[in-house]
């Protein structure tokens, strides 16, 4: 059994606060948020604070669950890992790569301690079931990868959480944001990437200062290629899609389920995940499976689990796509 602290009763945390109280052998010790008005998002009887620090020296968690606005993750983990706490840290690790690095160094001079992050989607069942066909090598080389966003964001979305249409608290907008899993996925399951040509852009009429759209062509270390496309400018939220092209095989990915495609048309189900309920169908439904194996590697001592170290490339392929948008040139990965 540990105890489990949350710090950010935002939009996210109702995904996080299930995974603590869901499990028998996690238990919420406490949570946080400066808005008051969010203590009704806690079991009655939860003790709440409006300072994490106070928190965290008072109740004494094992682990803080950390759902913030990107520019906090950093600094609020090196806190309570100097205080001595294990951290759930939601996505992105950092803001640009100079960050990364830094919380990358972080956990690198914290052995004693525990960071998990939380690219949840590296453990949906159909993402799972593809990295094992990519590793077991009977398919031969992956030749390309092909990663589709098509989400939207209504005016609302920025307006009312206004950090999220910024740079500076943000860090960006639909790829940091949103299609940031998928991205990591294309990476995750296709291999290093060298080179990247992008094109990003902003095709809504918010006023927000954050890109929205996004396509990239990437060149793999392999050889292999690479086609991303992420915008939050859809008419509505539908399935990401994810393709992997092999030597023997071609695997794709919709609607939580992975098929292997024939050029005959055929499609075979190779694996299924669960939908999540209600209106965010189209997250992933893994943040429960992530939470417990953190929790389990709290328990054991285990090192299963996303490390920050295996959070960084992804910060390093969408900053490698900001400055080959600006500079409109194929660049080598950062
Ligand atoms: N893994 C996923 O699939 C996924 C999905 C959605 C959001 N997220 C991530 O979750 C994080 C939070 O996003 P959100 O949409 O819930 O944001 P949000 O703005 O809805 O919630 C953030 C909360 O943090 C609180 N807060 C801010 N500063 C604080 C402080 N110093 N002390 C205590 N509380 C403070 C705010 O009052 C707010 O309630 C982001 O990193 C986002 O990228 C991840």
């Amino acid at each position: 059994m540990i105890r489990s602290a949350i710090i950010g009763l935002g939009d996210i945390s109702f995904i996080h606060l299930d995974g603590i109280l869901t499990d028998p052998e996690n238990q919420l010790a406490a949570a946080c948020d400066l808005d008051e008005g969010l203590r009704s998002r806690v079991p009655e009887g939860t003790p709440f604070y409006t300072d994490y620090r106070q928190m965290v020296q008072e109740i004494k968690p094992d682990v803080v669950h950390v759902c913030l606005p990107h520019y906090l993750h950093y600094p609020v983990t090196k806190e309570l890992v100097e205080m001595g706490v294990d951290v759930f840290c939601e996505k992105p690790v950092a803001l640009n790569v100079a960050q990364a690095e830094a919380f990358a160094a972080l956990e690198a001079a914290h052995p004693e301690r525990k960071i998990c992050i939380c690219l949840q989607n590296r453990m949906n069942e159909t993402t799972e079931a593809l990295k094992a066909i990519v590793d077991s090598g009977e398919y031969g080389a992956v030749v390309g990868v092909r990663g589709i966003v098509p989400w939207h964001r209504a005016k609302e979305y920025y307006s009312l959480k206004p950090w999220r249409g910024t740079w500076e608290y943000a860090g960006g907008g639909s790829m940091i944001n949103q299609s940031l899993h998928t991205l990591d996925l294309m990476y995750y399951l296709g291999g290093p990437v060298r080179r990247i040509h992008a094109l990003v852009g902003q095709l809504n009429d918010y006023g927000v200062e954050v890109e929205g759209d996004v396509v990239a062509r990437m060149e793999y270390a392999s050889g292999a290629k690479g086609l991303f496309f992420a915008t939050n400018n859809n008419y509505t939220n539908e399935s990401v899609q994810l393709r992997v092209a092999m030597e023997k095989g071609v695997f794709h990915i919709e609607d939580n389920t992975l098929w292997r495609l024939y050029p005959d048309g055929r499609r075979e189900v190779l694996a299924e995940a669960p939908r999540l309920e209600g209106i965010k169908f189209y997250y992933g439904a893994s943040h429960s499976r992530l939470i417990q194996r953190f929790r389990k590697a709290v328990e054991t001592g285990s090192d299963d689990y996303i490390h920050v170290r295996d959070a960084v490339m992804v910060i390093r392929l969408m900053e490698t796509i900001f400055r080959s948008a600006k500079e409109d040139t194929l660049l080598d990965v950062l």
